[in-house]
């Protein structure tokens, strides 16, 4: 972890203001902000660790735990939520094994919900990473979750 750190630290000057940029790279790099990570960012722009972590939570692209490999994101939208996305939701879960928020013991999933996927007309939809999976049934899911 060292290594990699330390390569993503070379390109910067240890400017506070370049906390974001390093986060946004660290998270790249490591799927997640790792604690030890954050500790020695903070060394290395020189802010208390509680800054260091104000900020990263204040950003929902930051994620404090190992991801999945695949992000399963439920829409909760209206149209979505008109049309059973709770249902989806469930059903999701209960195939994984996992609620809203967690990850497979394995890192293989992550389930998430989102505010809208952008294709209410086909809803209820959900995306697992880029791909989108639309006008959802529990067959379709089952089946989507079998390959
Ligand atoms: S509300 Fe679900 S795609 Fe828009």
């Amino acid at each position: 972890m060292e290594e990699r750190l330390k390569a993503i630290l070379l390109s910067y000057e240890g400017k506070t203001d370049e906390l974001i940029p390093i986060l946004q790279q660290v998270q790249t790099e490591f799927g997640y902000l790792p604690e030890e990570v954050m500790l020695e960012v903070a060394k290395f722009i020189r802010v208390p660790e509680s800054r260091v972590y104000a900020v990263a939570s204040f950003y929902a692209q930051f994620q404090f735990t190992p991801m999945g490999r695949k992000r399963v994101m439920v829409c909760r939208g209206i149209a979505c939520h008109i049309r059973g996305a709770s249902r989806i939701l469930d059903e999701v879960g209960r195939i994984l094994g996992i609620k809203e928020g967690e990850t497979t013991p394995d890192l293989e999933y992550t389930l998430e919900t989102v505010a809208c996927i952008g294709c209410c007309a086909l809803s209820p939809c959900m995306m697992i990473n880029k791909k989108v999976y639309a006008k959802l049934a529990q067959a379709k899911i089952r089946k989507t979750f079998s390959k």
